[in-house]
């Protein structure tokens, strides 16, 4: 089977690790490379929890370069409240025995574009920091790469951060500006405007409680704080479908946008969007399709229960 290379770029996190999980267990996938981002977590932490996370999928040979420790110019903020301190809800996974890769994360997407040139899936789901620096080195990297899926984003809906903010966007909206601004071959914004709609349901996660598979352990304990101290009805599954729509566009409906961020003030990381630009705005879900393909990847029963509303996160 021909594989598709990808490079993924994360702030792991929760759904970052469920997303990396995810990505581990679809054939049709080669991962080149992870670079890491500040963002649920500092980068120190995103980069640890990345190399424990592939560890625990039985990975070791993917390179992980660390990223930037802080946006290009908005203050920095983190995701604590939702991802816990550490950025994985305090699942204490075993430390992994390799260390980082020796490039830093913009200049080994470049080299990765380079090396895959026009093959190259580039999957974002933190704040855009790391790809808007390697625009910054090497503005050609649009033309190598054959398409991004970006997580981020509130187009006709409300935020997550903010009232008007998806929290990725609103970490570093300048990068995000400039991401979106770029003339990449395909890029689809994949917002809370359909990965709220794509939940985990809290029975799902009960039901694994024996689960045998490596991964769907990795899930039970990923989502403990989650369903167990924060007692939430469900997880939304934000990266798990931006990567999943990587790979398979027919997920989603999408509207071609143009697509502008605010920067600063009350309105900092709104993403405001009007008809007719390059960026494929994701409008529409099969939720159900996603949900039941994620819980078959991952080893997790399948529950049908996809109404199940997560409390704000
Ligand atoms: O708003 C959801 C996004 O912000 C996800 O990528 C989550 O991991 C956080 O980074
Ligand atoms: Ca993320």
């Amino acid at each position: 089977m021909a594989t598709t290379p990808v490079f993924v770029d994360v702030d792991t996190g929760l759904d970052d690790a469920l997303a990396l999980a995810l990505l581990s267990r679809t054939p049709e996938v080669e991962i080149v490379g992870v670079g890491t981002v500040a963002g649920n977590v500092p980068v120190g932490f995103s980069t640890e929890n990345t190399l424990r996370v592939l560890s625990w999928c039985g990975i070791e040979d993917i390179p992980v370069y660390r990223g930037a420790s802080r946006p290009l110019v908005a203050p920095y903020q983190d995701a604590a409240h939702v991802h816990g301190g550490d950025g994985l809800g305090g699942a204490m996974l075993p430390p992994s025995s390799r260390n980082i890769a020796d490039f830093a994360a913009p200049d080994a997407l470049v080299r990765a574009a380079r090396e895959y040139s026009g093959r190259l899936v580039l999957i974002t789901l933190g704040p855009l920091t790391n790809i808007a620096i390697a625009l910054s080195l090497y503005p050609e990297l649009t033309e190598h790469i054959h398409g991004v899926s970006v997580m981020g984003g509130a187009y006709d809906v409300a935020g997550n951060i903010t009232p008007v903010a998806e929290f990725n966007i609103y970490v570093d909206p300048d990068a995000a500006n400039q991401v979106f601004a770029a003339p990449w071959r395909e890029i689809v914004a994949v917002g809370l405007d359909v990965t709220h709609r794509t939940i985990l349901p809290r029975r799902g996660w009960e039901e694994a409680a024996q689960a045998t598979e490596p991964v769907a352990q990795l899930a039970r304990k990923l989502l403990a704080r989650t369903f167990g101290e924060r007692d939430m009805t469900g997880f939304y599954l934000h990266d798990p479908l931006a990567a999943a729509i990587a790979l398979d566009g027919s997920l989603v409906k999408t509207q071609k946008r143009r697509v502008a961020v605010v920067r600063d003030g009350e309105g900092r990381g709104r993403t405001t969007s009007t008809a007719g630009g390059d960026v494929a705005v994701a409008t529409k879900v099969d939720a159900a399709r996603f949900v039941r393909l994620f819980n078959e990847r991952l080893a997790l029963p399948h529950i049908d229960d996809t109404g199940a509303a997560a409390r704000p996160e």
